[in-house]
């Protein structure tokens, strides 16, 4: 059929139709050559890790407990459970330890996968040495303060945070929890 013997009502789809693919492909060239005429990455990084020889022995541990069919950290695996780029300055070594051992009494609630009878189950039964070795090197994965993955806030106080805490944070949460920002050295806090 030629396309003058459609309806108009079909030209219209098919126009629309072609508008929205022509616009996708477009975007896509633009944004590739945008990114390729950048000397900086797109997305700044704010992960990192330096690892002590213990921490290196956890990262093929990690890749060689089937840890990556379901984390990201350093460039490997899915983000099929948590990324864990970043976890060492989030969690504490002590917690990390404890989780993988004890998961559910650690994470407070039941976990998705590393609970009895789960994806993860077998974490939890892998030998005390290599358990250790895979908290270091999870402690090890460190991510700048201040952003998505870091605990503590951005070292610096900033008049926007401010302003958003006092538009939006009810008046009660000032009694109920402690703000971060508030001390130099941040007190322990449990669920860390
Ligand atoms: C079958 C998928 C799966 C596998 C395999 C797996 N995990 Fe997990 N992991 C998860 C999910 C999902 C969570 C989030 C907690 C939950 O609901 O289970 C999690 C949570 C975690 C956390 C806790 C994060 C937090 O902030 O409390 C750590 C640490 C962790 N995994 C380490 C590992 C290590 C190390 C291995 C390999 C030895 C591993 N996981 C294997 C799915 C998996």
């Amino acid at each position: 059929m030629k396309f003058s013997q459609l309806k108009l009502g079909e030209k219209i789809l098919i126009a629309v139709s072609a508008l929205i693919f022509v616009f996708a492909i477009l975007s896509f060239v633009m944004l590739e050559v945008y990114r390729s005429h950048l000397n900086h990455p797109m997305y700044q990084n704010n992960t990192s890790f330096v690892f002590t020889d213990e921490g290196k022995k956890g990262s093929v541990l990690f890749r060689t407990d089937g840890c990556p069919d379901c984390h990201r950290a350093v460039r490997n695996g899915t983000n099929q459970g948590v990324d864990l780029d970043g976890i060492g300055s989030k969690r504490s070594l002590d917690y990390l330890l404890q989780f993988l051992k004890k998961p559910e009494a650690t994470y407070e609630t039941k976990t998705m996968d590393h609970g009895l009878n789960k994806g993860a189950a077998y974490v939890a039964g892998l030998p005390d040495a290599d358990l250790h070795a895979l908290a270091i090197f999870l402690s090890e994965l460190k991510a700048t303060q201040g952003s998505p993955d870091a605990r503590l806030p951005m070292p610096e106080r900033s008049g926007f945070v401010d302003e958003m805490v006092k538009i939006w944070a009810p008046s009660t949460w000032k009694h109920q929890y402690h703000d971060l920002r508030e001390d130099a050295s941040p007190p322990n806090n449990p669920r860390q």
